[in-house]
């Protein structure tokens, strides 16, 4: 379903682990295919949002509120967000005056979490215990306001409903014909036994166990899904439904089931063209 040309403008303004823009080419036959609403509950830098710039409603969601409060506040009043921004310096003594403050309002926070996140040294959204903001000052050259991009993805979202949610709350609304993209954090790294955490709470075997169940849930319902996990048996035990598996390197596409794992391989689960 191809979008407006204004909206194809629209690109993330948020570094983000685990970003899927290496997925996108991949989705080539995706976005030309027709399907109703999208859904996609693991959102983070939402790459595969804008690259798919689905026509019918889209549920954004995801666990992490400082996040979704941005998107909001950018979906309400990007300028707003953007003054906001202009006020601030790349310096390493703005940085740190700036990730000290607590503001009253969304605006301000939103425009904190974007400078933040596009001057910090990777990027990363890391807290500490107390839920604080932790990263270091990245003396990164590149500026960290994209004007342009603020307003395109503020047009990219009238379509959109974003919230603070866990990814399962999504099963009631799901209709026939719907898609779901499902990029959860990895709870077993690539090619070992290793687990790893991802934000402040772990994404648990429980958690890709709940996954899966609703997986079966948007299939019962008539509904597509894809789904892209850490390429580890642990996964493949959970997740093989007897749908289409792809095994994909961020170079390249290498095969289907029988391919050889590298570092970097990733699996992707789904029931619709790829
Ligand atoms: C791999 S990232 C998604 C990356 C995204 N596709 C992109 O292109 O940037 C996983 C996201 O899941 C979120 N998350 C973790 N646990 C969650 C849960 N139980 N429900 C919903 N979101 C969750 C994290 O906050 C994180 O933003």
């Amino acid at each position: 379903m191809i979008s407006s040309s204004s909206d194809l403008l629209a690109k993330p303004f948020l570094r983000w682990a685990g970003g899927k823009t290496w997925l996108i080419k991949h989705l080539i036959k995706v976005k030309e295919s027709s399907f109703n609403n999208y859904f996609e509950p693991f959102l983070g830098g939402a790459a595969t949002y804008f690259y798919l710039q689905p026509n019918g409603h889209a549920y954004l969601s995801d666990l992490n509120s400082d996040l979704i409060e941005t998107y909001q506040a950018v979906k309400k009043d990007a300028r707003a967000v953007i003054r906001v921004l202009e006020t601030f310096a790349n310096t390493e003594e703005d940085y740190y005056k700036i990730r000290e403050r607590e503001y009253k309002s969304s605006v301000k926070r939103a425009a904190k979490f974007i400078y933040l996140n596009q001057t910090s040294f990777n990027g990363i959204y890391r807290v500490n215990l107390k839920g604080v903001y932790n990263v270091p000052y990245g003396f990164r050259k590149k500026g960290f306001l994209d004007r342009e991009n603020l307003l395109n993805v503020q047009s990219s979202l009238k379509n959109a409903s974003i919230e603070t949610s866990d990814f399962f709350n999504i099963s009631k609304q799901i209709k026939r014909c719907d898609l779901v993209f499902l990029d959860p954090p990895y709870t077993v790294s690539h090619n070992n036994n290793g687990f790893i955490k991802y934000n402040e709470k772990i994404f648990s075997l429980d958690d890709q166990i709940r996954l899966s169940q609703l997986i079966d849930i948007i299939k019962r319902k008539g509904a597509y899904y894809i789904l892209t996990n850490a390429a580890h048996a642990t996964i493949d035990n959970i997740f093989e439904k007897g749908d289409k598996k792809l095994i994909l390197n961020r170079a390249s596409l290498i095969g289907g089931v029988n391919s050889k794992r590298g570092q970097t391989n990733e699996f992707v689960f789904t029931n619709t063209v790829l």
